[in-house]
């Protein structure tokens, strides 16, 4: 279909919803696609909800990517963008700003310990692809291990580092140096471990066993989302970052965590890692920093590397870095994150969620596991719960998934979800009454689930 040719003098507030829909699909080249299929055009989005062009509400029930925070469109941001706007909207990285320095000052202390510095990124992947190459100039060694449950990013050496089925693409032509482990995966890998104590000293050998086989003193960096996010919600057994820890500590290995998803309160605090007893060496960061509002990410790093880079030049560049209207949306977003007391909400509503999530379970007999981090939350579906075979096999095109995902939607619960794992992570500022209107879509789908696949 061609576009009708009027439409390049049509400004974008004249435009129907059917029009953006049919310009989308001629012209933008979307993400993770096949393209020129249509895309739902968006009118509008506030708190908790978005509304397409003809009136219908979604509830957000996954904070878009995992990344809108705080609901959207929240005027103190919007109002510090626009201050913000009018005053200087950028100044190159050489420059100090005062936004960027405050936010950085920031940053350092919600991330405690001995976090120093901050380089910030565009977004998540380059915060990765930059870590990944302070690691590399810091240690003098080349390899980079992540988890095959994990996904760090599109740019080369992040899809690299990412174990999930989309880093296939970016292995065309290769880049040097990565490694996979088996990172723990409790409910799918159903090892016969009577304690937990027992199942991480397990998974802690064969993660030490794999490093003495790459060469302890080859490996840069140790790469971990703290919570696994896209590939499913899942968190580390007990001990076992603390092990990884240890490891990287043996051996000079720098750990790295990768807070993109599971920091800015998700799991209920700052950040995940600060939930068990160790630091890493340097935290990735993007999405929740500015609530999506403006594109941000970034490196913390802790002060041996931040001293590292005093008396070595740090070789890293983006013309971007400390973006001025994203490092002010950055210092609202986090402004917002302690006026209004989200990690108690998130500790209030993440109960409520849970014990609902744990009810569905019990009822449906789709549902083989459910996991719950503070808001940060997946259901698992299966097709047997005895055996634990999962309703679609994995890394296998299917159309029941998203065919799952558009019964939610359609009934106005907006989610996605990867494999067979329903992502369910509302904004930090869902009320009690926002939550418990939106819940039973997800009992009367799941029903539907049992009657049709089951
Ligand atoms: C844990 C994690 N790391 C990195 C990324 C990449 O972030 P971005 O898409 O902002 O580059 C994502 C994106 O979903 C993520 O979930």
């Amino acid at each position: 279909m061609t576009v009708n040719a009027t439409w390049t003098t049509t400004t974008a507030t004249t435009l129907t919803g059917g029009e953006v829909i049919a310009m989308d699909q001629q012209y933008v080249m979307r993400a993770w696609s096949k393209q020129g299929q249509a895309a739902m055009a968006v009118e509008k989005a506030e708190g908790i909800y978005f509304w397409d062009y003809d009136g219908n509400r979604y509830v957000d029930m996954s904070s878009l990517l995992v990344n809108a925070n705080i609901g959207h469109q929240h005027p103190k941001v919007v109002k510090a963008i626009q201050e913000q706007a009018e005053k200087m909207c950028f100044m190159a990285p050489s420059y100090a700003t005062d936004v960027k320095s405050l936010l950085a000052k920031k940053l350092v202390e919600l991330a405690g310990g001995d976090m120093a510095r901050v380089f910030f990124t565009n977004a998540g992947a380059d915060a990765n692809e930059n870590a990944i190459k302070m690691a590399r100039i810091a240690t003098g060694r080349t390899k980079v291990f992540s988890g095959y449950h994990s996904y760090h990013g599109a740019t080369l050496a992040a899809s690299n580092a990412s174990g999930d089925s989309r880093r296939f693409a970016a292995e065309i032509g290769g880049a040097s140096g990565f490694v996979k482990f088996s990172n723990p995966s409790p409910y799918r890998d159903n090892l016969p471990f009577e304690t937990e104590e027992a199942l991480t000293a397990f998974y802690l050998k064969q993660l030490g066993e794999q490093i003495q086989y790459e060469g302890p003193y080859n490996v840069a960096a140790i790469l971990l989302e703290t919570v696994i996010g896209a590939n499913g919600i899942i968190a580390y057994p007990k001990g076992y970052l603390e092990g990884v820890r240890n490891l990287c500590n043996s051996y000079g290995i720098v750990m790295i965590c990768d807070e993109v998803m599971a920091g800015f309160y998700r799991t209920g605090t700052a950040f995940a890692f600060q939930q068990y007893g160790f630091t890493p060496d340097m935290i990735t960061f993007a999405k929740g920093v500015t609530s999506g509002y403006v594109p941000l990410g970034g490196v913390i790093v802790s002060e041996w590397i931040s001293e590292y880079f005093t008396e070595n030049q740090l070789q890293c560049g983006l013309t971007y870095s400390g973006h001025t209207l994203a490092c002010a949306a950055g210092l609202a977003t986090l402004e917002v994150y302690e006026d209004e007391n989200i990690a108690a909400n998130v500790e209030k509503i993440g109960v409520l969620l849970k014990d609902y999530l744990e009810e569905m379970k019990a009822k449906h007999p789709c549902v083989g596991d459910v996991r719950t981090y503070g808001l940060f939350c997946g259901v698992e579906l299966v097709l047997d719960k005895e055996t634990r075979e999962p309703l679609v096999p994995f890394n296998t095109p299917n159309r029941i998934m998203p065919a799952i995902y558009k019964e939610l939607k359609d009934r106005g619960f907006s989610t996605f979800g990867r494999e067979t794992t329903i992502s369910v992570c509302p904004p930090l500022t869902i009320t009690e009454a926002e939550l418990a209107e939106v819940l039973p879509i997800l009992d009367e789908v799941l029903t539907l689930v049992d009657a049709t696949y089951l």
